[in-house]
Formats: structure tokens, sequence, C-alpha cells
């Protein structure tokens, strides 16, 4: 069984929920307490063990390309300033010459088309995808205990967690056959099925190890809903010829493609760092006893 080593991360969307913000900077660098929502995604990636960054970007994305790069001057200054600890930090979070590589959507025609994008990157082997959008906060990974379910499988493995019973239709969502090592077989995948027909609550939540031969189908792959080139579409079809697998992810998700998801995921991981918690849980208990709406 061939080991999961490349990550696709799809940056190329418009982020339009999140506009004006998004006008001018990528949704994917706006920031996490203090870093970048893209900066999460990959440590992840690295944390399962994953050795090459694919970036598929489109118009107005070449910042994440420089957030990724050496800053010279940066880290000179820092050096002759005596920030250690900052420099430090840079450099921990810098990948290695030739770890990443980026290629353009050219045209935001879906996620699907988005990820076929990556396929000569990719090459002929099975490989992570991480919508940036989503970051996830628990102990361990969720894509650490994804690579750790497909080491047991083979196959595709997708993430999932629960949503409310009522909101199914909104979402991709998984059927929950017997269990195996930390997942289960999915019998049936369905996306935003008609209110009471979804087959479970397991939502697909942004985490996918994917086999190569989902390019193949995406190249023939019509525009589904949206008018967009849907990646659950082509994974429907790879279902017909490879087994799928779930893995039930119980941390947290925040969906950093919205405002509401945003600030959630500021205050969850300002309140999960040991240097911020105390005084944060403060300001947020007085500020819920005083604070109204405007115009209240
Ligand atoms: P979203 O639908 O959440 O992203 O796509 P979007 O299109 O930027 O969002 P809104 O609705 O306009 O606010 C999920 C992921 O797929 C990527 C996005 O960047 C995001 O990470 N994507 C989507 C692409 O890379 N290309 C596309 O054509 C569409």
């Amino acid at each position: 069984m061939k080991r999961v080593r490349k990550a696709v991360f799809p940056v190329a969307g418009l982020g339009t929920r999140f506009l004006p913000a998004t006008k001018a900077v990528p949704k994917e660098m706006l920031t996490v307490v203090d870093r970048p929502v893209i900066q999460y995604v990959v440590d992840e990636a690295k944390e399962a063990g994953i050795e090459h960054f694919i970036f598929v970007t489109g118009r107005n994305k070449t910042v994440i390309e420089d957030h990724f790069d050496v800053q010279f001057e940066l880290y000179n200054t820092l050096a002759q300033r005596g920030k250690d600890d900052q420099l430090e930090k840079l450099q921990r979070l810098q990948p290695t010459p030739g770890q990443t590589s980026y290629t353009r959507q050219q045209v935001p025609l879906g996620l699907g088309h988005a990820v076929w994008c990556a396929r000569d990157l990719v090459g002929n082997e099975p490989f992570a995808l991480l919508l940036p959008d989503m970051i996830m906060q628990s102990e361990k990974g969720c894509m650490k205990d994804m690579v750790e379910l497909y080491e047991n499988t083979g196959g595709n493995v997708v993430a999932v967690q629960e949503c409310d019973p009522a909101e199914a239709h909104k979402y991709g969502i998984v059927g929950k056959g017997e269990p195996i090592h930390n997942g289960f077989r999915i019998t049936e995948m369905v996306e935003k099925p008609k209110p009471g027909t979804a087959p479970s609550n397991l939502y697909i939540n942004g985490r996918y190890i994917l086999q190569p031969e989902i390019f193949g189908i995406l190249e023939q792959q019509e525009r589904g809903a949206g008018n967009e080139i849907q990646l659950t579409d082509a994974m429907l079809k790879l279902t017909e010829e490879q087994p799928f697998y779930g893995y039930h992810f119980h941390g947290q998700t925040f969906d950093c493609g919205s405002p509401e998801g945003f600030v959630e995921a500021n205050v969850a991981f300002a309140l999960w760092r040991p240097d911020m918690h105390a005084k944060l849980a403060g300001t947020i208990e007085s500020l819920l006893r005083e604070a109204r709406p405007a115009g209240r």
C-alpha cells in the first residue's frame, strides 16, 4: 500500500461569504489569534506525516506563497535585535526548500475542479486533501488519525462529524457501516439529502484521503450544484469502484470561511492558550453581562 506523502490545499475560492474582508486579503490569510488560518491546516498535515504541500491558488493569493517563503530582511532584523524566540518560531514553521508546490486554478469552477488542477503534482499516489476554511481543535490532529485509519484499511477515507439532524440537508452525509480500526465502513454518501431522507447525521467535514483515480473521474465530471464541478459527485462515482471509510472526528471544527465561524475559532483558540486563557475568560464573562446587540 502506498503511503500518504502529499497534501492538497485548495485555496482558489473567492471567499464571498467574508466580503469585504476578503476583497484584497485571501480568507486563508485572516488571523486566528496569531497565525493565519492556512498555517493551522498546514500544521495539521505536517503532524500527520505529510512531506509535500500542494497549494491550488488563484488571483490575489500570492501572499500565501510569501507566507511560506523565507523573509531574509525580517530574519536578519530579528537576529540583530536578539529576538531569538520570534526567529525560532518562524523558522520552525518554515517548510524546507522544495517541500511546497503551487499551481493556479485560473477560473474558480468549483472544489472538484480545484482538486483536479493538482493532478500532475500529486501523480499516481494517494493524497490528503484539507479544506483550509475548516480548522480543527483537538489534542491529536484529525488528519493524523485519518492516516492511521488509512494505514489499516487502504482505500479512501473521509472525516465526519455529527450535525443537528434538522441541518443534514445542508451537507454531504454518509451512512455508517461496520467498525474498522478507529473508523467505520461507509455504506452510502449523499450530497445535501432531502429533509428526512439522510442516512445519518454524520457530515463530511473537509478532510479527505483520496486515491488518484479521483482525477480521471474529475476530468469527465460535468458541472453539478451551483454550476460548479463538485468533488462529492466525483467521490460518489468512485464509491462504485473503491471502498470508502469514515473517521468520526470528536474535536471542534470551525468554518473560518464565514464570519461567525471565524470569530468562534478566535475565541476557542485563544481560550486554548495557557498564556491567554484566564484573562480572556474574564473578559468574555464581563462582556456577556454587559454587551447587547446594537440598537437595543
Ligand atoms: P467554499 O465554497 O467554502 O469556498 O469552498 P469559496 O467559494 O471561497 O466560499 P464562498 O462561498 O464564496 O464564501 C471550499 C474550499 O474549496 C476552495 C475554497 O478556497 C475553499 O477552501 N475552492 C472552492 C477552490 O479552491 N476553488 C473553487 O473554485 C471553489
